[in-house]
């Protein structure tokens, strides 16, 4: 897993300071899919926030993550007796059952090659249903609108360590889960007022 470290970091960091509030796009997408009694895969829950809002309103959680500090943050602040939270590189995704809805937020822009996740994760879901992608909007800072479409790692240094992100524009998520067999259904540039993060709702 890519930017293991800093996440290691970050989640040892969190579980000393105060519980924040929901983040934004986590508020929305939990009165957006206001689900009950479905199944549910996380992947790439990090503090778990979104998996509990979802196991509070009666849903089944697989909250899966790459990092031990994230998943003891999740088990310690969000545990709920509907989310089994599992040590589990994306990459690496192998499970038997299948899912209602599976969520990817803000996690898979730290994985190069997406093709074979979204064909796993296609596979993963009951027929016809859905699969919430979340990325950081590409305009979100933008420095040279010249080379919008231009995939590039961007490198982040934080208190935290060193973060690396794959940033790709738009139609490098799209025709990656068109060519993975999704049907694309919904999309949401969130907040609507400013580019921060795009979210894709395929089944
Ligand atoms: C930016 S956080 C997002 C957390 C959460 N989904 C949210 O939106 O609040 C990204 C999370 O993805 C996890 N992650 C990144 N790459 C991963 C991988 N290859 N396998 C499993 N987890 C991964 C990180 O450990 C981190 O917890």
């Amino acid at each position: 897993m890519q930017s293991k470290k800093f996440y290691e970091s970050l989640g040892k960091s969190k579980l000393k300071e105060p519980r924040e509030r929901l983040d934004p796009k986590n508020a929305f997408l939990i009165k957006r899919y206001s689900l009950s009694g479905k199944k549910i895969l996380d992947l790439g829950c990090g503090k778990g926030d979104l998996s509990y809002e979802f196991a509070k309103r009666k849903n089944e959680v697989v909250a899966i993550d790459g990092s031990e500090s994230m998943l003891d943050y999740a088990k310690t602040r969000n545990s709920h007796p509907n989310i089994q939270y599992v040590l589990l590189d994306i990459e690496e995704l192998k499970l038997k059952q299948k899912f209602d809805l599976i969520l990817a937020i803000n996690s898979l822009v730290h994985i190069k090659t997406l093709g074979p996740i979204f064909v796993k994760i296609h596979k993963l879901l009951k027929k016809d249903l859905k699969f919430i992608l979340c990325f950081p909007h590409p305009l979100q800072d933008i420095e040279d609108i010249n080379n919008y479409s231009k995939e590039k790692i961007i490198r982040t240094e934080t208190k935290y360590g060193v973060v690396k992100q794959y940033y790709r524009p738009i139609e490098f998520y799209i025709n990656n889960l068109i060519q993975s067999n999704f049907r694309l259904t919904k999309a949401y540039e969130f907040p609507a007022r400013k580019p921060d993060f795009f979210i894709v709702e395929s089944q």
